[in-house]
């Protein structure tokens, strides 16, 4: 008999996911979890099927099988404005701001959209633009942002749902080295703060400094998953994800 007074085991679980296009293979029978105060990275080569899997986990697809689990629930099928709300945010790997909108509107119109005043949404957008030095630019519209600024706004606007759980495509791409080490200062914040991070990006250094564990896809199928120093060593990463002459330090 199932124990309904026992607590929900806290994980985001992806379990035997499969995803088809038109006879492309973007995922075969995925499975992967992590949990709160864990940063996950997910990489891969162009066209490895991350952000499709980023699509289905956050309700923007749906998988043609396998489940997705949200601290013991199944959302497989849950609309992604349910899954926001408090739980499950994500950014997107292009664009997908309100570009007719300044950076603090934005972040303000999607804290407000989960049912913050508009106190508490302005105050919380003043924490999010300081976090992520966004000050020089919170007053002008996002339409004019310079790539770097676009995607901390993502990761910005994002938080300002307070998700438990938060999905980065690729938010860390067009930053400069300056800006990768004060974003990896932001991502290590937010598992310090309890986030189950799940982070996307091609800067492997990035993925092996932040990350406690790895999860590899090539092809839309599991090459490997470990720690970093695992996943540092591992032969069938480089041989795989970067060619025989390649290295994961680029
Ligand atoms: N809506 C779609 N319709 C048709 N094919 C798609 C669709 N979305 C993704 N694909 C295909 O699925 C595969 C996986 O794509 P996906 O965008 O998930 O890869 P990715 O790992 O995010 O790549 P990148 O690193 O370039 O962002 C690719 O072959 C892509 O062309
Ligand atoms: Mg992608």
């Amino acid at each position: 008999m199932i124990d309904s007074t026992a607590p929900r085991p806290r994980a985001l679980r992806v379990a035997g996911v499969s995803r088809a296009f038109a006879g492309v293979k973007a995922l075969t029978d995925v499975s992967l979890q992590f949990v709160p105060g864990q940063v996950f990275g997910l990489i891969g080569p162009n066209g490895a099927g991350k952000s499709t899997l980023v699509n289905i986990i956050s309700g923007y697809d749906l998988p043609d099988s396998g489940t997705i689990e949200l601290d013991g629930r199944d959302i497989t099928r849950t609309k992604p404005y349910v899954r926001s709300r408090g739980a499950l945010a994500r950014t997107f790997q292009h664009g997908h701001l309100f570009n007719g909108l300044t950076v603090r509107e934005n972040i303000v119109v999607t804290a407000m959209g989960v049912g913050k005043s508009r106190k508490l949404a302005l105050a919380r957008a003043d924490e999010l633009i300081a976090d992520f030095g966004l000050e020089s630019r919170a007053d002008q519209p996002c339409s004019a942002l310079p790539h770097g600024f676009e995607r901390r706004v993502g990761v910005a606007r994002a938080l300002a749902t307070d998700p438990a759980y938060i999905l980065l495509d690729e938010p860390a791409a067009g930053l400069n080295e300056g800006e990768i080490g004060e974003f990896a200062a932001n991502i290590r914040s937010l598992r310090d703060r309890g986030l189950g991070v799940l982070l996307i990006d091609h800067n492997v250094k990035l993925i092996l400094e932040v990350c406690d564990r790895i999860h590899v896809l090539v092809e839309g199928k599991t090459l490997l998953e470990g720690t970093p120093a695992e996943v540092r060593g591992s032969e069938a990463l480089v041989e795989a994800y970067l060619g025989r002459s390649g290295s994961v330090h680029r």
